[in-house]
């Protein structure tokens, strides 16, 4: 079989079976076995598939006709300027995130601290590690795979990041209270009644913890809102990922807790994702 015919029976098996892109997908599950780039990978491509090769094309598509993503098939995945390594059990960093890491890295000061509280993969901590100049980065997460992957992943791009197991700031250094200049989470945002109706690739492989704050939804960034004014420097950020739907009452809360021009920033598809603030200077 050549190349091409394998992405044109390997498209056709995953649209037949309800997979949400296809082609892309294929392409990538071919460059994944052929060693070789997405652009080589065309439907008029007449190199041979090697045995090994189609054997290993095989698995994959077994496996991505189950639903598991594709970044999970592959095991990275481009954030910013990382490629961090993605694993079984660890919530996969979404494209809408990076506009939050930009962020963060927009507001920092240099030499500042940073904390970020529910770091899964370390996608958030590792690109401002590596396009800021923190002093201190720390970045939590009550998963203890979780925090394995930061590690590896900050190893990965060669950059200094503190990252701890425990419960938002509880394991962030008592030293740090009133010194950080930038908190920023991607934390758990959904109630359990909105998995329904989510992708498989989200509902089945995403871990519940990474999903679900509790009955609201507010559950985490309502606890991280109301400790963040003891945390944060004079003139510091609080930049939190939120539900597009929770943007408002997010930005009610933040005032609430003393901080000051709180504000909502659109993602790229444009929905309501970011929500930040500062405590006064
Ligand atoms: C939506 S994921 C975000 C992961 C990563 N920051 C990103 O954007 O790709 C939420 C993460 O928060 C962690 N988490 C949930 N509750 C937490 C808590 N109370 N304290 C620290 N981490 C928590 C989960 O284990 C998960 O890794």
């Amino acid at each position: 079989m050549t190349v091409g015919e394998a992405l044109a029976a390997t498209t056709a098996r995953l649209a037949a079976a309800g997979v949400p892109t296809p082609d892309v997908d294929a392409r990538w599950l071919l460059v994944s076995v052929t060693g070789g780039t997405a652009v080589r990978v065309s439907l008029g491509s007449r190199r041979r598939l090697d045995e090994q090769a189609a054997a290993r094309l095989s698995e994959h598509v077994a496996r991505r006709l189950r639903r598991e993503p594709l970044q999970l098939i592959l095991g990275s995945i481009g954030f910013r300027h990382l490629d961090l390594l993605v694993r079984p059990g660890v919530f996969i960093p979404r494209p809408e995130t990076e506009v939050l890491a930009g962020l963060a890295i927009a507001v920092l000061p240099a030499g500042g601290v940073v904390v970020e509280p529910c770091t899964g993969s370390g996608a958030v901590a590792g690109a401002v590690a590596l396009e800021a100049s923190p002093r201190v980065i720390v970045a939590t997460d009550t998963s203890a795979a979780a925090v394995q992957l930061a590690q590896d992943n900050a190893v990965r791009a060669g950059v200094a990041v503190d990252v701890r197991l425990g419960d938002l700031l509880d394991p962030v250094p008592a030293d740090l209270r009133g010194k950080v200049d930038v908190l920023v989470a991607n934390p758990p945002y959904l109630a359990a009644a909105e998995l329904d109706g989510l992708e498989p690739e989200v509902v089945g492989w995403d871990p519940h913890d990474a999903l679900v704050a509790g009955p609201t939804g507010h559950e985490v960034s309502d606890r991280l809102v109301k400790q963040a004014p003891q945390w944060l420097a004079d003139g510091g950020w609080l930049l939190l990922e939120v539900d597009p739907g929770r943007a408002a009452t997010t930005v009610a809360r933040m005032t609430a807790a003393g901080l000051t021009e709180a504000d909502v920033h659109n993602d790229l598809t444009g929905a309501a994702r970011i929500v930040t603030a500062r405590r006064s200077a």
